[in-house]
């Protein structure tokens, strides 16, 4: 049977922290591993731009940065083609012809657009520009060009899926049926919170553990967590609940350390110094694997490069593939 085609990626706009690990990349790995699908991952520079149009030596630099923690983490090039959006003009083409199946109200509605526009008055100002609004029809033509099935990510690119969805129905609608409808495979991992107890985690908010982040990095921010406030000296009764660390230890440390932080913090038994020491050392571990790998890579660009390169070679086949079908149904293919 043929093997699942998987579309997905990210903008290359900074480090990945852990929070990206658990809401996206680790469910990647895992289906990559399990050898029953067929997948590509874009590196969204050209997505990146719509809104870092005035910084293009951010994203230039995060490309790299970006695919040095994927292979981190476990991605395999040998497994899964890695590519730059930019390098396959196959999907700055089909971005033109999928513009005119959807109407601007129908952008300007789109949930995960609205708050971006939101977030990005500094940029944009009191009018976005056409590229930004836009980019959803740019990440539709970025699946599609892959034929991609299936599209692992988080539930804030579910209303670019669905877009996505619609367009492809009006493409089919119109021009027959030729292209497969993407479906969002949602990482059942929740999204977490930052350090600070904030619902989002960013490099704005300085609340993030970054994959590349040294042991001391790492036990400086644990240090830093918001703990139960109410608790002042060590024999204060505390409420892991309401605390940072006691949610980090359940994502970083086993069953009978968490069975034993609750239990001590809620009696009293238990000081948050160590507690967050204990933290910081799980943590450090957990990411010891993917730090090292990193590092590895970080002394070899040029293999860095050249993974680049190869699975863009790789995917500009694939893509004038597509092209040629979506062509033809188009009427487009005056030649032969
Ligand atoms: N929008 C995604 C992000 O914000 C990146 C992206 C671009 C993407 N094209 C895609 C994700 C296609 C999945 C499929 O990181
Ligand atoms: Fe949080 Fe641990 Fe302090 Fe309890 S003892 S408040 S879980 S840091």
């Amino acid at each position: 049977m043929e093997k699942k085609r998987i579309l997905t990626g990210d903008r290359p706009t900074g480090k990945l922290h852990i929070g990206h690990y658990f809401g996206s990349i680790r469910k990647r790995v895992e289906m990559q591993n399990s050898g029953d699908y067929d997948m590509y991952i874009l590196i969204a520079d050209v997505q990146a731009l719509t809104d870092n149009f005035n910084n293009p030596e951010k994203v230039r630099k995060n490309v790299r940065e970006l695919l040095m923690d994927y292979l981190a983490c476990g991605l395999d090039p040998k497994k899964v083609t890695i590519y730059i959006q930019s390098m396959i003009p196959e999907t700055a083409e089909l971005t033109v012809y999928f513009s005119n199946l959807v109407t601007i109200s129908r952008l300007q509605r789109n949930p995960t657009v609205k708050t971006e526009i939101a977030q990005k008055k500094e940029l944009f100002g009191e009018s976005v520009t056409y590229g930004f609004l836009g980019y959803p029809v740019s990440q539709a033509a970025d699946i599609v060009t892959f034929e991609g099935e299936l599209v692992p990510a988080g539930e804030d690119q579910e209303p670019l899926v669905e877009q996505a969805r619609e367009i492809v129905r009006k493409f089919n609608n119109i021009y027959g049926d030729v292209l497969k409808e993407p479906k969002i495979v949602l990482s059942e991992g929740k999204r977490i919170k930052g350090l600070d107890g904030n619902e989002k985690m960013g490099k704005s908010l300085g609340n993030a553990i970054y994959l590349s982040d040294s042991e001391e990095e790492i036990t400086k921010k644990v240090m830093s967590a918001i703990t139960d406030p109410n608790r002042i000296k060590k024999d204060d009764l505390g409420n892991p609940d309401i605390c940072m660390v006691a949610y980090y230890h359940k994502l970083f440390s086993t069953k009978e350390e968490v069975d034993t932080v609750c239990k001590e913090c809620k009696e009293g038994k238990r000081g948050c110094v160590n507690c967050k020491k204990q933290l910081a050392k799980n943590i450090i571990e957990y990411l010891r694997p993917i730090r090292e790998k990193r590092a590895y890579y970080e002394e070899h660009p040029e293999l860095v490069d050249k993974i680049l390169k190869e699975g863009t070679a790789k995917a500009k086949k694939t893509a004038e593939k597509t092209m040629e079908k979506v062509k033809k149904a188009m009427k487009l293919d005056y030649f032969e």
